[in-house]
């Protein structure tokens, strides 16, 4: 749902389960809205240009770099931010099994990746996983401890998706 009034706009976002209302001008992007209108620090903003990925959110269950997404286009699809993932979301105890971070800036856009990989493709093999993490940049760690998170919740979440097919077709 979009209203005009003269240059600003009030859309309807639905995130994390929740419709909000925001008011916006054409080129708001969407870290911005979501960081300074409705609160959710998570993403970050690093390059604003999407090289580093910090800002990364889950649109329609896939990442997106918020800093490459005006407000107005994520009207009528379902935004997840790392609040949203509070609770249901076996990576982020991952992180904390191996460690995978220290300064933490980056954290939320490699949750969000990883937690994507996990529920779109948990039988992504090595090579895969890769590929998802080349979008993001973490200068602290030495992204083995990263890999070793994504590694556990890979074998986790296939390991259920066998079960499942197994019950399924027996
Ligand atoms: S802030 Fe969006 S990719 Fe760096
Ligand atoms: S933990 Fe510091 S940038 Fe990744």
């Amino acid at each position: 749902m979009i209203k005009y009034y003269n240059d600003l706009s009030v859309i309807e976002l639905h995130v994390n389960g929740e419709a909000r209302k925001v008011t916006v001008r054409p080129a708001d992007i969407l870290l911005d809205v979501l960081r300074e209108q409705l609160g959710l620090t998570g993403a970050k903003a690093g390059c604003k240009n999407g090289d580093c990925g910090t800002c990364t959110i889950l649109m329609d269950g896939l990442p997106v770099k918020s800093c490459l997404v005006l407000a107005v286009e994520a009207v009528g699809h379902e935004l997840l931010t790392v609040e949203g993932l509070s609770g249901i979301a076996p990576i982020q105890n991952a992180f904390v099994k191996y460690h995978a971070f220290q300064c933490g800036y980056c954290t939320s856009g490699f949750l969000m990746v990883c937690h994507a990989l996990a529920t779109t493709k948990p039988d992504a093999d090595e090579y895969e996983m890769e590929r998802w993490l080349e979008s993001n940049i973490c200068r602290c760690t030495s992204y083995q401890e990263i890999r070793s998170a994504i590694t556990e919740v890979l074998d986790t979440a296939s390991r259920q998706t066998e079960r499942s097919t197994y019950a399924t077709i027996s």
